[in-house]
């Protein structure tokens, strides 16, 4: 089966749908996801979208807070167009129907949270992803031009390597003619041949075992462009969320939002102490980086399984009026945040890295373009700031679009690619298998490559990695291809660049902390002590 389209976007999140809606008006558009269109982690955003509204708030102050929280690794040049153009962004947002909340003089209700110096998040209860989502959703759906193929799997980016053709990753010439989509329900993969192509994937949390990433976020789109010998970047810098529902089993892990703590929550060991105040003078609303490896910390120390995060101090009807449905999670756990304290822990949360993409979402591959969590804009740099990601998949589809139509008419559609070979496969493998392996990467990811690291895991994580690599590479090579060996074998490659980049990165630096490697405050601190003792 073969499609041919103008604009072939590759998820349906914020990043994906946004794109498609602006260049949907200049030609046609597919947009393919691989389960149903709103199973995003977009959808499951909570906390809400960072954005400069009103005074005493400024473009100056939110760039600086970005950069302090990306720990000298952001791009100032891309800080500081993504914030500037924020307003305009959120105002589309609102002109294409998404709501957010209000107060009772009818300005923007703004929640604050960890790193940021003002109150800017603009937000829908606790619950924004999911009302961003329905709005662009509906819009898509109704739009003449854009076509959704759901429960449809991308499974590679098609270059010049699908014509025969010898490249290498240095090679300036890669272009890219669209993708290979498998229909799991009935086998059959579609060569979709279009002149631009967008990769919005969205994260890689399932790399870890704990993550409040929905079972999508497996880094596709990155493997595929790493495939496609497109640039990736800063993979070793994974968000971990230092507050996650301690709920053991649950799969996503569920997020009790920063804005929590932004209300006024506070974190706790279990013997009712606070414990940030050892850490940050931000206490609980320190930079997430700084948060979880203390919360870890504590952990560590004190041999428990989670901390704690106070609510009883608050308001109770203005607690449940802010975030019902933390409130109705947590009693379906038994727990009553007006009365009892929330378990919490750290999970894998957010990928900084990715695609490596310029200030118009351009990769280093012609023609294909990334926005959203896949993507690496630099505006986050060594450490996204809470509720900066939303704005950039807003910023950086926009930017994608001005450029995709001004130049997608000039773009010849690739004649001669072929069909997706099947030859040689002939395996419908053991799903035990798969899970197996699965598993085994995911704990490899835990124990050797998390929040604390070290050269010696990291080597360790490598050479354990390599044996399921060899193993799913032999299974995959004979097996009819099915989505969960593909992603199997896109997580092992996204685990694959974020050891690798964490190797290579000799420093620790916002999310990527080594023991081998103090920070220098610690040195500082560590030669103040030895003063003071008299050494
Ligand atoms: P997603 O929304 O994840 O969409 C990815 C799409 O790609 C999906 O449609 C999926 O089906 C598709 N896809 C993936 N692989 C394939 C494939 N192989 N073939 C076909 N389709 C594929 N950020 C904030 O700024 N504020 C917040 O309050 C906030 N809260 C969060 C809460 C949670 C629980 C989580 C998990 C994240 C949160 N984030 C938040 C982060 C933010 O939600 C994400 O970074 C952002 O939504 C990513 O959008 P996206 O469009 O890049 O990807
Ligand atoms: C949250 O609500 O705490 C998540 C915000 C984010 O990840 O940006």
């Amino acid at each position: 089966m073969r499609k041919k389209v103008d604009f072939l976007v590759i998820g349906s999140g914020i990043a994906g749908l946004s794109y498609a809606l602006k260049v949907g008006d200049y030609g046609t558009v597919c947009i393919v996801s691989k389960t149903k269109a709103d199973e995003t982690s977009t959808r499951l955003a909570q906390g809400g979208i960072a954005a400069v509204m009103y005074t005493p708030d400024t473009y100056e102050k939110h760039i600086q807070d970005t950069l302090i929280a990306g720990d000298n690794l952001c791009n100032e040049k891309i800080v500081r167009m993504a914030i500037t153009e924020s307003t305009n962004r959120i105002k589309e947002l609102i002109d294409w129907g998404t709501n957010f909340d209000k107060t009772k003089s009818g300005k923007f209700d703004l929640g604050k949270e960890g790193g940021h110096s003002e109150k800017r998040v603009l937000h829908h209860k606790d619950n924004t992803g999911y009302e961003i989502e329905r709005a662009l959703l509906d819009r898509a759906r109704k739009h003449p031009n854009i076509e959704i193929f759901e429960n449809h799997f991308t499974i590679d980016l098609i270059t010049q390597h699908h014509l025969g053709d010898e490249i290498n990753r240095r090679s300036k010439n890669i272009t890219c003619y669209g993708a290979y989509v498998l229909n799991p329900e009935t086998n059959e993969i579609c060569t979709v041949i279009s002149r631009i192509t967008l990769v919005a994937t969205g994260g890689a949390g399932n790399v870890y075992a704990t993550t409040t990433n929905p079972a999508i976020a497996s880094g596709d789109g990155i493997a595929m462009a790493y495939r496609a010998k497109c640039q990736i970047e800063n993979m070793e810098f994974i968000q971990f969320h230092p507050t996650s529902l301690y709920n053991p089993g649950e799969k996503p892990s569920f997020l009790i939002t920063e804005a929590l703590r932004g209300f006024g929550a506070v974190l706790k060991t279990i013997d009712d102490k606070e414990f940030m105040q050892k850490y940050d003078k931000r206490e609980s609303l320190a930079p997430r980086d700084i948060v979880a490896r203390a919360i870890d910390n504590e952990m560590k120390l004190r041999g428990d399984d989670h901390v704690f995060l106070d609510c009883r101090h608050l308001d109770s009807n203005e607690l449940i009026q802010h975030f019902p449905n933390i409130y109705a999670k947590c009693l379906s756990i038994g727990v009553d945040m007006t009365k009892e304290m929330i378990p919490v822990v750290p999970g894998a949360h957010y990928i900084c890295g990715g695609i490596k993409v310029n200030e118009n979402g351009m990769t280093s591959v012609k023609n294909l373009y990334a926005s959203g969590e896949c993507s690496s804009t630099g505006l986050h740099g060594a450490n996204r700031l809470a509720s900066n990601s939303l704005l950039e998949s807003l910023v950086f589809s926009h930017r994608a679009s001005k450029i995709s139509i001004m130049k997608f008419k000039s773009i010849n559609f690739q004649e001669n690619i072929p069909e997706w070979d099947t030859e040689g496969t002939v395996l419908n493998e053991e799903m035990v298998l798969i899970t197996q392996s699965l598993k085994e990467l995911q704990s490899i990811m835990t124990n050797y490559v998390g929040i604390v690291r070290s050269n010696l895991r990291l080597r360790r994580a490598l050479k354990r990695l390599a044996i399921i690599y060899k193993e799913t590479e032999e299974l995959y090579q004979r097996s009819v291809l099915t989505t969960r060996i593909c992603e199997l074998r896109n997580l092992i490659n996204v685990a694959f660049l974020v050891i690798k980049m964490a190797m290579a990165r000799k420093e620790s630096m916002g999310l990527h902390y080594s023991i081998d490697y103090p920070r220098m405050e610690e040195i500082k601190e560590k030669i103040t002590d030895g003063i003071n003792q008299g050494n």
